[in-house]
């Protein structure tokens, strides 16, 4: 297997104390902050990181390729744990309605929103499709992105569900998560809710069953009034359960309707957005393995309160954050933007936005023991940047990644950054 070194660096942020403690109670101390240490990747994964100098004779006898990273400030990539970047069509001349005094459930319920998308995402090829998103990942790789989720949910029905699902699977780049949201709103052809979720479950939970073929990651389910109830949810998200696919839940974002609790209930690995909570269901959250999902720039572009984070972190929940990209609530992609709300707005510190960005984001995925955190045995998931580490989540729309690597493969090399 062929080994690189990463030799020197000037700055390198492993997050190993934020991985040890699960993501809760972050200080500066958590990053790991190191001078002048090694960091030594064989294939996908690390082998080693040390005092610069001392690699054990082990790996010094062996052939390997040196990067000199004196100048670099070098952490683990960013982990993306929310999009809906998988979408045909726009709806921008919806956000100029709803600023005109229309609210998101009124355009709704008169067949816009998602079921607006959901009419241009049918009518898109596979290979259009596949375009479209493969550029939209290319946008979050350049921002430091190694591992990217992405959900369906803007076809709803079978033939085109399957086609986005089948389109996930063919991006490339950074690590694709594949989350099933075919239960993001009841399209026109079903009655009600009930009817619809059991015609997914018959229908596209045989293709989800884990394993080699499988075709989704995750499931998702957009528990709100005028969209799906936790009562309903409940048996969706249990049928998913016994399968073994993992879950996670749109939860109280625009009001309280038992998402949390269910994500409580039913141990799915995240309950996003999570701003209506009140302190019964904060409680909840600390004592439980599911992390909350913040989603700053949504609850901008929706006027909506931003979540207690503050209260979250203090009682111990472990907190992600995410861009939760998609054409209604929230068409921007800069993860940066969130970083700085979370900070500005949401009495974040910048070690837990660092962590929230790759610890929090792997434990939402189910991926913390491979990514989010930089250590022997870990995936060689990280990017090299020039500027110092307090200068992230500062100015969004600069570019600052010289490159990045996931599972040891270069992934993304700057053109600005010589
Ligand atoms: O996370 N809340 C549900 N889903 C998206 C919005 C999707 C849309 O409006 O297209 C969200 O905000
Ligand atoms: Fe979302």
């Amino acid at each position: 297997m062929s080994l690189t070194l990463l030799e020197n660096i000037g700055t390198l942020l492993t997050l190993q104390g934020a991985a040890q403690k699960g993501g809760r109670h972050i200080v500066e101390e958590d990053l790991g902050i190191l001078k002048n240490h090694s960091l030594l990747f064989s294939g996908e994964k690390i082998v080693w990181i040390g005092p610069h100098r001392k690699i054990p004779t082990e790996f010094r006898k062996q052939k390997m390729k040196v990067i000199p990273a004196r100048e670099y400030t070098v952490l683990p990539g960013f982990v993306e744990c929310h999009t809906h970047a998988l979408f045909a069509g726009s709806r921008s001349a919806e956000f100029e309605m709803r600023l005109r005094g229309k609210s998101y459930q009124e355009i709704a319920a008169a067949g816009g929103g998602i079921l607006s998308t959901v009419r241009a995402t049918r009518k898109e090829s596979l290979a259009g499709l596949i375009k479209k998103t493969q550029e939209r990942v290319n946008q979050f790789q350049r921002q430091g992105v190694t591992t990217l989720e992405i959900k369906t949910g803007y076809a709803l029905d079978e033939k085109n569900e399957l086609k986005c699902l089948k389109a996930i699977r063919e991006l490339r780049g950074p690590r694709i998560i594949s989350t099933f949201l075919g239960a993001h709103a009841i399209p026109s052809e079903f009655k009600n809710e009930n009817e619809y979720l059991d015609f997914l479950i018959q229908k596209i939970f045989p293709r989800l069953k884990p394993g080699k073929n499988s075709l989704a990651d995750r499931i998702d389910i957009f528990i709100e009034k005028g969209f799906f109830s936790a009562a309903a949810a409940k048996k969706y998200l249990s049928a998913a359960r016994e399968l073994g696919i993992p879950t996670t839940i749109h939860a109280d974002q625009l009001t309280l309707s038992g998402g949390t609790d269910l994500a409580v209930d039913l141990e799915s690995q995240s309950a996003d957005h999570v701003l209506q909570i009140t302190d019964r269901q904060i409680q909840r959250l600390s004592n439980s393995e599911v992390t909350a999902c913040l989603l700053p720039v949504a609850d901008v572009y929706m006027k909506c309160p931003f979540p207690p984070a503050r209260k979250m972190i203090d009682a111990g929940v472990r907190v992600s954050l995410a861009t939760d990209f998609n054409p209604g609530t929230c068409p921007s992609m800069d993860i940066s933007l969130v970083g700085l709300l979370a900070r500005l707005e949401m009495g974040m510190s910048l070690p837990e936005v660092v962590s929230a960005y790759t610890v929090g984001a792997a434990y939402t995925l189910g991926l913390q023991s491979q990514i989010g955190s930089l250590s022997a045995g870990k995936s060689a998931d990280f990017i090299c940047t020039k500027v110092e580490w307090t200068d992230l989540f500062y100015s969004p729309g600069q570019e600052f990644v010289m490159n990045s690597y996931s599972r040891g493969r270069k992934i993304f090399s700057s053109s600005t950054y010589a």
